[in-house]
């Protein structure tokens, strides 16, 4: 028998006071309908692979040669989810990824907290961009290590961070984001490879937002190999899941101590067979990634064209930020855009800091020059009125 649900669950105050302090700070959370009658300059979808048809025809070919009959994995990949697709896949993700080892996770925010949380041990040091994302942050949270944040993308302080602390801890871990996911902007892999080499650091990379934006393969012919990194299937590759490269030692220390590894199930035989026809696809098929290279081209002329850059974030990526001012404005500014035909989102205080509110347009490779004219001169009109 269906229990009766209980129509009067309890809810303690303090909870209810965290909501309504949201609700004062115009800031809180709801879910939205996905707007699908919209123009999407939202989705991290950047090359349209998630609606792609071709890829799902390499899924079925993938699911018909693995004779692909359980829908679950069944199991964490420790106990019965270690299925023999997966097993090949992450050797092609060696492979396409130049990487001694590839570790398949359940998202990139298992795969950052899983990572992190595990690697830092109480005598370590832990250094990470102040605006490296919430999974990062949450590992460092789980983690016994110390931990400090450097300035954005400033190679000096992070060196001045590195000098002062180099004899005062066991290991030290540097962690960046290639592309900064609210920001837009891209980090210097090659010079902060140089300086953890140079004070023998770990480098941590998270490669989330660059991987089909940036490059085809992941970052490559670096002086110095990354200690580990981070590539996540949910952005370009329109897909779900992440990998963590490194070497065969960080792949069976993760097996061993990653709890976001060792204590979920396993991603199902669909969602890798997903992942690994996007990956197949991108290889083989440059058009989506070369057009989104002239996109993000011409929005930055358009934005310069319409005088707008002085509230946009100087980016080189799918992610263009216009900063506008308190969550009231870009709330407002968005909802007009919508209405406008353009699925845009805002980005509110408590997620960026106050007074670095933003309205974030994701560009894809199925955006057209004229959509982009069109919303750049709706915002120019409703940014000044
Ligand atoms: C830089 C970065 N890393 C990791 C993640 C998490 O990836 P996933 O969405 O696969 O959990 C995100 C997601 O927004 C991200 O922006």
């Amino acid at each position: 028998m269906k229990p009766n649900p209980n129509p009067n669950s309890p809810f303690p105050e303090s909870l209810k006071e965290k909501l309504s302090q949201r609700g004062r700070d115009n800031a809180l959370r709801s879910l939205q309908q996905t707007y699908k009658d919209l123009i999407d300059f939202s989705s991290n979808d950047y090359l349209g692979f998630s609606f792609n048809q071709s890829i799902s025809e390499l899924v079925s070919e993938k699911l018909d040669t693995y004779k692909s009959t359980h829908k679950s994995a069944t199991g964490s990949r420790l106990l019965t989810g270690n299925y023999p697709m997966i097993e090949d896949f992450e050797s092609y993700l060696k492979g396409y990824y130049n990487s001694e080892a590839a570790t398949v996770f359940n998202s990139g925010y298992d795969a950052n907290l899983g990572l992190i949380s595990a690697i830092g041990q109480r005598q370590d040091l832990i250094l990470y961009d102040e605006l490296c994302h919430a999974s990062i942050r949450d590992g460092i949270q789980l983690s016994p290590a110390k931990a400090y944040k450097f300035k954005h993308n400033d190679l000096s302080d992070l060196e001045a961070k590195l000098s002062k602390f180099k004899d005062q801890f066991d290991s030290i871990y540097v962690v960046s984001e290639y592309v900064f996911s609210m920001d837009g902007d891209d980090s210097d892999p090659e010079a902060l490879m140089s300086l953890c080499n140079r004070f023998q650091a770990f480098f941590i990379l998270d490669e989330a937002h660059s991987i089909g934006v940036l490059n085809r393969y992941g970052i490559d012919n670096l002086c110095f190999t990354p200690f580990a990194r981070v590539v996540t299937f949910g952005k370009a590759f329109g897909a779900h899941g992440a990998v963590v490269l490194g070497s065969n030692e960080l792949k069976t220390y993760l097996i061993n101590f990653a709890k976001s590894f060792v204590y979920t199930t396993a991603p199902s035989q669909e969602t890798t067979a997903r992942n690994w026809a996007s990956h197949l696809y991108l290889d083989q098929n440059a058009k989506a990634f070369e057009t989104l290279k002239s996109i993000i081209q011409y929005f930055k002329a358009e934005v310069s064209s319409k005088h707008l850059s002085s509230c946009f974030i100087d980016s080189n990526s799918a992610i263009q930020s216009c900063v506008i001012q308190g969550n009231t404005k870009v709330k407002s500014v968005s909802k007009h855009l919508q209405k406008e035909g353009f699925d845009v989102r805002p980005i509110l205080s408590p997620t960026v800091p106050k007074g670095k509110e933003r309205l974030r347009f994701c560009l894809h490779s199925f955006n057209t020059k004229t959509e982009i004219s069109e919303i750049l001169s709706k915002l120019g009109q409703s940014i000044t009125n």
